[in-house]
């Protein structure tokens, strides 16, 4: 098993590189199977997720080509035969989920195993089932498997509305929506930038949706789509992870470049949350520069659905919070009980107290690096934020979960200054 071991104090300089977004690739690819034909999707991040994603998408007989090294994954699905996600591999990551849309628009049928995903809350998937049952599919939980079978063979479109509003539920419903035999109509959509993003890819290949972008989508069902070649967007929590890590450990005055970067994708809620602090953000087209301020102000947040302040960088934000000198709160308003971090950075002496879906925050104590434990994806990567502002080491342990979502983390802080390298370690072994 891997571990971080980070060496705090050293200041982040330079440039860092933003990969393709991790969520927007995994539905970009589900895409993929609603056509017979080579579908070429550029910019895939070299994630855990995107290889757990590509064993699920293989299992149907549908052949996915190219190496996620060089970033293009080829998804052809003119072999597709056997419409199932199986419990081995839908358990690791719960957007193997949006198999059970593709499967039902492409085929009129779906065996799909029930997600696992983050440790935190419950994480149910009632809306995508009650919006594949408004499609016309007959739904059935069968040992732990949803099992859907469309009426007479193919999804009629149907009105579906979603509360509360979620990301996975609008594209799963969207992935059974294009191919049905009528019209649907999606209200309360989401519209984060991943939907976006699987609207456009939709419509190149011929899909007719109306809305983009706005809460109510409108889908005219067609007989076919065609392959394509689509390139993915950067990814915005990575986006998000790394103007924190700048705010917070860059040197004063001096700026450090964000690369292939889509800053609209942070929604405007962060951007001004960002800004506020004291950091300095210049925008230069896919370029941001952020210079870390004298002294950080400490600003409260709440997450929110897009453009709001994304739950996905509420972690984050606790660090930069935790440095900031001064009182704060976070509200997590998105998920149930987000805040696994909290009682590692307590480890490492940052003052944080859980109130209900709150942590309140006394800024600016002394950090001290320790051993902590990763929990969930976003969760791990703040004990590595928190690690670069500590004293001494930290080991941040169990970097499985930071591998699904940040692509060779270490390597790009460490080319901008941080003392910062993966250590294998044997759990079990007797301390010495
Ligand atoms: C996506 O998860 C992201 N995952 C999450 O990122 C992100 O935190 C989340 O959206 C919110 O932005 C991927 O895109 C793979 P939701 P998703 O459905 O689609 C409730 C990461 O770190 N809900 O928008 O599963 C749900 O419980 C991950 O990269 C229902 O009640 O999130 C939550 O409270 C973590 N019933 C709210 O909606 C449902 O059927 C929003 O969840 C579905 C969701």
């Amino acid at each position: 098993m891997d571990k971080l071991v980070v060496r705090g104090g050293k200041p982040l300089v330079g440039d860092l590189h933003v990969s393709g977004s991790k969520n927007t690739a995994l539905p970009l690819m589900a895409i993929g199977l609603l056509t017979d034909g080579p579908v070429t999707i550029h910019h895939i991040p070299d994630l855990k997720d995107i290889t757990t994603f590509r064993k699920v998408i293989e299992v149907t007989g549908t052949t996915v080509t190219g190496d996620a090294s060089d970033h293009t994954l080829v998804i052809n699905a003119a072999g597709l035969n056997r419409p199932e996600a199986p419990y081995e591999l839908v358990k690791r990551m719960r957007a193997s989920f949006y198999m059970l849309g593709a499967l039902l628009g492409k085929t009129g049928q779906a065996r799909v195993s029930l997600p696992g995903g983050c440790a935190w809350g419950p994480r149910p998937v009632d809306l995508h089932i009650e919006g594949m049952k408004a499609l016309g599919a007959e739904v059935e939980l069968d040992a732990g498997y949803v099992v859907a079978r469309a009426k007479g063979g193919r999804l009629s479109g149907g009105r579906v509305s979603f509360e509360p509003s979620s990301v996975g539920a609008t594209i799963n419903v969207l992935l059974g929506a294009v191919l049905a035999k009528g019209e649907s109509v999606l209200e309360n959509a989401a519209i984060e930038p991943d939907v976006v993003e699987c609207c456009q890819m939709l419509r190149s290949m011929g899909a007719r949706i109306e809305g983009i972008g706005t809460r109510t989508l409108f889908v005219q069902g067609v007989d076919r789509l065609d392959p394509v070649t689509y390139t993915n967007c950067p990814d915005r929590i990575e986006l998000g992870t790394f103007m924190i890590a700048a705010a917070i450990s860059g040197i004063p005055g001096k700026p450090v470049t964000i690369h292939h970067a889509n800053p609209e994708h942070l929604g405007t809620s962060f951007l001004e949350s960002f800004e506020r602090t004291g950091a300095g953000v210049l925008i230069k087209g896919s370029q941001i520069q952020v210079t870390a301020p004298e002294e950080l102000r400490p600003v409260s947040i709440r997450t929110d659905v897009y453009p709001g302040f994304p739950t996905d960088l509420q972690a984050q934000w606790t660090v930069l919070l935790a440095k900031a000198v001064g009182n704060s709160k976070v509200h997590e308003s998105i998920y149930p009980d987000r805040f696994k971090h909290i009682p590692e950075l307590h480890r490492m002496g940052v003052n944080a107290i859980i109130v209900g879906d709150e942590v309140v925050i006394e800024g600016g104590k002394r950090i001290q690096g320790t051993s902590v434990m990763s929990t969930d994806l976003r969760a791990s990567v703040s004990l590595v934020l928190a690690g670069m502002i500590a004293e001494g080491e930290t080991h941040v342990l169990r970097v499985y979960h930071l591998d699904r979502g940040y692509e060779r983390v270490e390597e790009k802080l460490a080319g901008a200054g941080i003392d910062i390298e993966r250590v294998r370690y044997d759990e079990w072994a007797d301390p010495d």
